[in-house]
């Protein structure tokens, strides 16, 4: 052990030169993925009120965002599809003339680079707002796996890079990796929402993609925010499943279990700082209480301190031209 006055951990820290030169973590816009909520109608930018910043588009101004997120030099966009028309079923998540798919279409010819990520889930797309389809109100794991397939294959089709299950159903890796295997799709790769908790910082999103369930809430889905050792069964399970990345979400509530999933498994992981994380941030700037730059990227330094390879968050548009 080096010792006073020998070792002067200052010393290092004197220069922005010096300090970068010893940085242990880094964080860069190639890193980062930038949710986006794609609507029905030309020409519609929706803000959300509880997400400043973030907005409801159409498939044509979804093209155009992800022609300036590109350049900006974020990597990917993850998108979640509101529909037209929502029924018990979810049934238009299985639609390929869907917004989801012709996002992608619309997204690979404005930004051919840019790496198309799709939400796999049906609670945008069900009338009732759970995450499958439902029995004596509940929701049923094994009938809503073959919807959740469908969907997979369907966003497989319109040219998806990554689909990414956010349902937290039990076996559903496998029955869309399956699915997209039998189709001709087994290097199409997944990133499996492994360890979902129930978390109270969903609620800005249920207003971005209109997903607040109609009754009840998802704690027989997602996890509970007590168990860290179970998330990794969740995680292990995934990977035998066919997960090609892990996610964990929340992020900076769980940054214990980032770490531990990172630790144990040594598998690509994925943590998704969620809209609450965001609105927070937002809120606390807006009345000049904290400094919003900083502290977005404090947080998302935290994440990838964690383990977290790759993040899904929606500062990645004002960090990305930041960090370059
Ligand atoms: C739904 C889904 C949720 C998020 C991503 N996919 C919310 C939920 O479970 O209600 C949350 C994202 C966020 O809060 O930013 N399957
Ligand atoms: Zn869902």
């Amino acid at each position: 052990m080096s010792r006073f006055p020998a070792y002067r951990p200052r010393r290092m820290r004197r220069t922005e030169a010096l300090r970068r030169l010893v940085r242990e973590t880094r964080l860069s816009a190639e890193q980062l993925i930038q949710p986006l909520f794609v609507v029905p109608g030309t020409n519609v930018e929706r803000p959300v009120a509880a997400m400043p910043g973030v907005a409801q588009l159409s498939v044509d101004r979804t093209a155009e965002e992800c022609r300036r997120l590109a350049d900006r030099g974020v990597s990917a966009v993850i998108l979640f599809g509101i529909p037209e028309r929502k029924d018990s079923h979810g049934s238009s998540a299985i639609d390929p003339d869907g917004v989801v798919p012709r996002a992608l279409a619309a997204i690979r010819r404005a930004a051919p680079g840019l790496l198309r990520v799709t939400d796999v889930c049906l609670c945008e797309y069900t009338d009732h707002g759970h995450c499958g389809i439902l029995r004596e109100g509940d929701v049923d794991n094994d009938p809503t796996l073959e919807v959740l397939a469908g969907e997979a294959l369907a966003h497989a089709r319109a040219g998806a890079d990554l689909v990414a299950p956010s349902d937290m159903m039990d076996g559903r890796v496998g029955a869309i990796r399956r699915a997209l295997d039998l189709a001709g799709f087994e290097h199409l790769p997944i990133m499996s929402y492994a360890a979902k908790f129930a978390s109270g910082l969903y609620g800005p999103f249920r207003e971005a993609a209109g997903s607040t369930p109609a009754f009840g809430d998802r704690r027989s889905y997602q996890m509970d925010p007590a168990n860290a050792d179970e998330a990794l069964r969740e995680v292990a399970l995934d990977i035998e499943e066919g997960a090609d990345v892990v996610m964990v979400k929340p992020a900076s509530l769980y940054l214990d279990v980032i770490r531990r999933v990172k630790e144990r498994f040594g598998w690509p992981v994925a943590a998704y700082q969620v809209s609450g994380e965001y609105a927070m941030v937002k809120a606390a700037a807006a009345n000049g209480w904290i400094d919003e730059a900083r502290v977005a990227e404090e947080s998302l330094l935290a994440i990838r301190r964690a383990g977290a390879d790759v993040i899904v968050t929606y500062f990645a548009r004002e960090l990305a031209g930041r960090l370059r």
